[in-house]
């Protein structure tokens, strides 16, 4: 009983997540009811869920399935993410199997945690707490993404990148942020929408 307390107040962070992230949010009603990016990461945490028994494995995926079909966003139910993630519009967004994200990230449509290679082990991207990734950005192989560092939108990272960093570009070039990562959802949230 306790576990399903925990587990629906989980929840009720995702949803409280994407109201304060996103200034065109109204309610959370509308949210619940109307965004896809809530409604794909409340299917993983179930799907994840279901992944940590051997036995759950295939009816995992196949939730995981069923919700990429619904919202147009893939994560692996093996995958391990934070608490509080918002994923913006959605749609082709895809997070790999070993991909690792911290607190508060926030990622938007087309974005990939992805891996470069077929190998099997630790393929895909980590991300520490606050980390923002653009659209249509990839992160690409087993870099690591420090905390309150930010993706530009169309970027292609490879290598790592520094907590409170700001990475552009194709190959993405890393540069400096000129604030500190707390800082940067103190700036007016809507200059990302
Ligand atoms: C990368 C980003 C976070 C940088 O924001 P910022 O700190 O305010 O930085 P600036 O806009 O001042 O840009 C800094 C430099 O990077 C360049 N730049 C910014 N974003 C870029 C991008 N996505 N691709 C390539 N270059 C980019 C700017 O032209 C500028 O170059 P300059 O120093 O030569 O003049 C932001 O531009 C971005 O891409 N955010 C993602 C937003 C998004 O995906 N929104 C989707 C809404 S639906």
């Amino acid at each position: 009983m306790r576990r399903l307390q925990r587990f629906l107040a989980v929840l009720r962070e995702d949803l409280e997540a994407a109201r304060t992230r996103d200034p065109a949010a109204r309610t959370a009603v509308e949210v619940a009811l109307g965004y896809p990016g809530v409604h794909a990461v409340w299917a993983y945490r179930v799907a994840h869920r279901m992944w940590r028994e051997p036995g759950l494995r295939l009816p995992a995926r196949l939730l995981s399935q069923f919700a990429r079909f619904l919202t147009g966003i893939e994560i692996h139910p093996g995958a391990q993410l934070g608490r509080r993630l918002f994923i913006d519009h959605g749609m082709g967004v895809v997070v790999g199997e070993t991909a690792m994200v911290g607190d508060d990230v926030v990622l938007f449509h087309g974005s990939t945690l992805g891996g470069k290679s077929m190998k099997k082990g630790k393929r895909h991207p980590t991300l520490g707490d606050g980390v923002v990734v653009g659209a249509g950005a990839k992160i690409l192989g087993p870099v690591w993404i420090g905390d309150g560092a930010r993706i530009g939108a169309n970027a292609v990272v490879v290598k790592d990148v520094p907590a409170g960093a700001v990475a552009v570009g194709v190959p993405a070039e890393v540069r400096v942020a000129p604030h500190p990562p707390e800082a940067v959802w103190a700036e007016d949230p809507a200059m990302y929408i």
